[in-house]
């Protein structure tokens, strides 16, 4: 249902960015031919270190970057060629993209249900499913400023799904949020993938990529170096828990960067 073949995505750097990251090359390539494939009914983990371009990824899947290289399709639609048949089959999660601040949870809720195309009585519905399940009621009506930063990502979570997404992909969803709420988005993904839909997210949280994907998929410097179920990967590296492999894997791959 996501097939990733061959991604390539080349990032052009500003001589600030180059003054930045320290470096003579103008360009970064961020995702290195990355071929996998991800299916219905299953949770799909990108597991890596800050910088090893599993943002890149995922904004590359979600039509928001072109790839250099290299084509995706999603529920058969190709990224590029098809972009707003992939947009209405996806919900798209990521840190940098902010609710607008003097609105209320509800109001956006509603703004993006009329954008889906949506008929009021099934955005309410879908809008009490949802508040509940994430505990948003109770600030549902102030603005989007005046809340904390878990309060935020709930509230952007259940804005993504509101137009009940075959394919949900998130970024990090767990980011800044306490154990509690952070379960609560764990257990909602877990429900996702119990109806059938294909859920992919990235995480460098190795308890939460060990308990809840699937599939892994272990990329570093733009690379998927392994991917497989948690098993396949432990056998694979002759290791017994996730961080040990995936340092096994680090070791050898950071090296040959170097
Ligand atoms: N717009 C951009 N322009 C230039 N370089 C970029 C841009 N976005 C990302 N990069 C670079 O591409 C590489 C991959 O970044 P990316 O954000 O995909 O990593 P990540 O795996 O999501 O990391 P993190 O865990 O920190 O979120 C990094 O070296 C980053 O500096
Ligand atoms: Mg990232």
């Amino acid at each position: 249902m996501i097939e990733i073949n061959n991604l390539t995505k080349v990032y052009k750097l500003s001589k600030k960015q180059m003054a930045e990251q320290k470096t003579k090359k103008n360009m970064k390539k961020a995702a290195d031919d990355i071929s996998l494939s991800a299916k219905k009914g299953e949770i799909y983990g990108l597991l890596g270190p800050n910088g090893a371009g599993k943002t890149t990824t995922l904004r590359c899947v979600a039509t928001l970057l072109k790839p250099t290289a290299g084509e995706i399709t999603v529920c058969g639609h190709d990224t590029v060629k098809e972009p707003e048949k992939v947009r209405e089959s996806i919900s798209f999660l990521t840190n940098e993209i902010k609710l607008d601040p003097q609105f209320s949870p509800k109001y956006m809720f509603n703004f993006f249900g009329r954008l889906h195309g949506m008929d009021e009585k099934t955005i309410d519905k879908r809008r009490e499913l949802l508040f509940e399940h994430f505990g948003i009621n109770d600030f549902q009506d102030k603005k989007i400023d005046e809340l904390s930063t878990g309060m935020k990502q709930k509230a952007s979570i259940a804005v993504s799904l509101v137009h009940d997404p075959e394919v949900v992909i998130f970024d990090e969803p767990t980011n800044g949020l306490d154990i509690v709420t952070a379960r609560s988005v764990t257990d909602y993904l877990k429900l996702l993938r119990e109806e059938g839909k294909l859920v992919i997210v990235s995480t460098h949280i190795m308890s939460e990529a060990e308990k809840l994907c699937d599939r892994i998929g272990i990329i570093i410097n733009g690379r998927k170096v392994m991917d497989g179920t948690l098993s396949e990967i432990l056998t694979a590296t002759g290791t017994d828990d996730l961080e040990d492999a995936f340092f096994e894997l680090y070791k050898e791959h950071n090296k040959e960067e170097a």
